[in-house]
């Protein structure tokens, strides 16, 4: 509050008078180490990328509230869910998966849809992806996969060859691949897309009662995909096509929304369930187990500082306030591991 907006600054808030040249002896003669401006600004510059995520590097951002519509309280006791009518705020970072941080928005890949809500019980976050089932039902096999879709490492090009390996040979990646492979594998931008957790969570309500549970976002826009043709078209015209659309749609107030449900499953049903419920490659079938609504899920601000609010966010698995607990589902049980692993290595060793 004792500085100036206009006046500008090193980063102890001490006046810089000179950006343009450094500071030399005489008009051509070598810099003095004296110039503090030049030395702090090139260390600063040297150290100013952190590692890209190794999933879901390329992402858009944005924020706004979730409002509860309907009472689920015989459930879950979470804060979040307390009355009908209660607003909190929320994060979100969608992301493609496989890419670069450079990459392409319009690739054949499953979307990411991380929430962050800021209960008043601590940070939930809710991660999801924009198909309702996983390739991989044991977590130990998750770096293969991945790897099998990232650059070979001895041409260091894609190989769809070291894909096909990997899929045909985890014939449980089949339900999600033909998920990615439908007319449903090139999402219009992030607006036009579900998110679903995949994972199976429990629920606990103000008793001790638990419940499983399986969350989904349903998108309010309608759901949109685009054709092949234009997607590879766009992949070189408009490379940040999604993150575009999602940043414009905001500016102009035009606030993309998402309706929020749940399915439950007793402990006693998922005793009798005829296949393991906590198998990440298959759904709970909405004939017996419907979508119950919960609430909407609006975004309505965009980021101020992309690098401090987006890139620099972190979304973990294990962010569960009282209320919200995990299942025996494998991957999940994997995945409360890795998140808060990977995030002190990506965001420094201070972190958290
Ligand atoms: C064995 C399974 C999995 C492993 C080991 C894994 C690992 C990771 C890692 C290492 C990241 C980067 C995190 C960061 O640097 O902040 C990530 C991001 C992410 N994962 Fe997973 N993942 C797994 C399964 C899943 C599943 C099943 C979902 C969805 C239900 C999911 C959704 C996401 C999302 C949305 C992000 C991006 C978060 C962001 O926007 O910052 N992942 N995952």
């Amino acid at each position: 509050s004792f500085q100036k907006p206009d006046v500008l600054t090193s980063s102890s808030g001490i006046p810089i008078e000179d950006k343009l040249n450094s500071l030399t002896a005489g008009p051509h003669g070598p810099i003095l180490l004296q110039d503090v401006v030049f030395t702090k600004d090139l260390a600063h510059f040297n150290r100013e990328r952190i590692p890209e995520r190794v999933m879901h590097a390329k992402g858009a951002g944005a924020f706004g509230f979730f409002e509860v519509t309907h009472d689920i309280t015989k459930f879950c006791k979470a804060k979040v869910f307390e009355q009908v009518g209660k607003r909190t705020p929320v994060a979100v970072r969608f992301s493609t998966v496989v890419g670069e941080s450079g990459s392409a928005d319009t690739v054949r890949d499953p979307r990411g849809f991380a929430v962050k809500f800021y209960t008043e019980d601590g940070n939930w976050d809710l991660l999801g992806l924009s198909s309702p089932v996983f390739s991989v039902r044991d977590p130990i096999r998750l770096p293969s996969f991945t790897h099998s879709q990232k650059r070979n490492p001895q041409t260091h090009l894609m190989d769809p060859d070291m894909m096909w390996d990997f899929l045909s040979l985890r014939p449980e990646s089949l339900h999600h691949v033909s998920f990615l492979f439908s007319d449903r594998g090139i999402p219009d931008g992030y607006r036009h897309m579900n998110g679903y957790a995949i994972n199976t969570f429990k629920l606990v309500n103000a008793d001790g009662k638990g419940i499983y549970c399986k969350f989904h976002l349903k998108t309010d826009q309608g759901i949109k995909n685009l054709p092949v043709e234009e997607a590879a078209e766009l992949a070189s015209s408009d490379p940040d096509y999604a993150i575009r659309d999602l940043y414009n749609a905001i500016a102009d107030e035009n606030y993309p929304s998402w309706s929020f449900y749940i399915q439950v499953m007793t402990f006693e049903e998922a005793e009798k369930f005829p296949f393991n419920p906590f198998d990440v490659t298959k759904v709970w079938p909405q004939g017996d187990y419907p979508l119950l609504p919960v609430g909407k899920l609006i975004l309505n601000r965009n980021p101020v500082n992309y690098f401090a609010e987006v890139e620099q966010i972190s979304f973990d698995p294990s962010n569960m306030p009282p209320g919200i607990e995990p299942s025996p589902d494998k991957v999940l049980q994997g995945r409360l591991f890795v998140y808060h692993d990977t995030q002190v290595y990506r965001l420094g060793p201070n972190y958290l």
